[in-house]
């Protein structure tokens, strides 16, 4: 049975992957050994078998013991660690949440419904480093990823409407915070269905503007009745991070060339914090190679997983299924608002919605374990 060491679980990915692996009774072909940054020695949870005790994730010499390593433990720790058990000569696999090694030329961007051919290449070639993509990019591919493999994109451009779990789970606190606030400061006026709705309107906007609005871990910006049109530090060319990762990561996962190099697919967009819990959704544009009739756009994107599901471009259907209130906590996958843009034949509109700690960052680490458990 493969040691598989386990750093990182207690934290929000990590309790998402953990709650997935039981799920989907990952544990029964396993040893796992629980590492841990603050309770060295303290007992492990109540999947372990053997390795009962808690192993402290800077030790190098447990870690190494491992044939498998999944990791949700973030960046510092991965730039810390990672090189240190490469230079002990350890060849294990190690699979990892973060961006830092996302971009280096031996790891592999893992999305396997969407890239398993780039996946198996790199096992046959004795690749060991597998990191997990960028939620939007991954949720984006997961619902495009018909159009990607029968190569009928010439661009895409991506407006995003991104979840406070993408920031944290102090975000997600501070943002529920910031709707009692706002609830709080006219709950008398709210009550009396006689108050002026501009009084309510006045009050509201006063309160998120105010000081003490609780708004520190949005760096004092008011999520709540309001949005964060940027995401992560800036790059070049006036884009964000978020909105480099797009280009950048979606044509490494489908093994073209460098973004911005010829061969690579153009991606990039404006990425936008709302105040939603756990689901990203996108309005996309996307420019066809060719007129291609919508009803075949259609069957190509929903037989390309088993977890995309095309949604009719109507009203009920679209209120219904297309929103994160729908789909939070599910691994599906909806797209629809499906049609020709007013630009012309060749031009599709989309939307689509996932759950970034389910596709967006849990489920690719697991599904990764399970090939190399293959
Ligand atoms: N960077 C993403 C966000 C989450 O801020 O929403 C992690 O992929």
């Amino acid at each position: 049975t493969p040691l598989v060491g386990l750093v990182g679980w207690r934290g929000m990915v990590g309790s998402v992957l953990m709650q997935r692996m039981q799920d989907e009774g990952d544990f029964a072909l396993i040893e796992p050994v629980f590492f841990s940054t603050s309770n060295a020695g303290g007992p492990a949870p109540a999947m372990a078998k053997n390795e009962k005790k808690l192993y402290s994730a800077d030790d190098v010499d447990a870690l190494k013991r491992c044939d498998i390593i999944i990791t949700c433990q973030g960046g510092d720790y991965t730039k810390e660690i990672y090189p240190k058990i490469r230079a002990t000569g350890w060849k294990g696999h190690w699979i990892d949440a973060a961006s830092a090694l996302r971009m280096v030329d031996e790891s592999v961007i893992i999305l396997d419904p969407v890239n398993r051919p780039v996946i198996d290449s790199a096992i046959a070639k004795g690749g060991n480093l597998w990191v997990g993509g960028n939620c939007t990019v991954s949720l984006m591919l997961m619902a495009m990823g018909g159009l990607f493999r029968e190569g009928m994109i010439e661009w895409v451009s991506a407006m995003t409407y991104q979840a406070a779990s993408g920031a944290g789970a102090q975000n997600m606190r501070e943002l529920l915070s910031q709707m009692g606030a706002l609830h709080d400061a006219v709950k008398a006026e709210l009550a009396d269905p006689a108050s002026a709705i501009l009084d309510i309107d006045r009050k509201v906007a006063e309160t998120m503007r105010s000081a003490n609005f609780p708004k520190k871990n949005f760096r004092n910006t008011a999520l709540a009745g309001s949005l964060i049109p940027w995401i992560d530090v800036p790059v070049e060319h006036g884009q964000t991070k978020e909105e480099w990762k797009g280009g950048s990561e979606c044509n490494k996962i489908l093994g073209n060339a460098p973004f911005r190099s010829a061969g690579s697919i153009p991606i990039d967009g404006l990425c936008v914090r709302i105040g939603a819990m756990r689901c990203h959704s996108q309005g996309l544009t996307i420019k066809l190679k060719k007129d291609v009739p919508l009803s075949d756009i259609e069957g190509i994107l929903a037989g390309a997983n088993d977890w995309v599901k095309v949604v009719p471009n109507d009203r009920e259907t679209t209120e219904r299924d297309l929103t994160p209130a729908a789909v939070t906590g599910t691994l599906t996958v909806p797209v629809g608002r499906l049609h020709k843009l007013a630009m012309g034949p060749d031009y599709l509109g989309a939307f689509t919605v996932g759950d970034q700690l389910l596709w967006g960052a849990a489920e690719p680490l697991r599904r990764m374990l399970r090939i190399l458990l293959e």
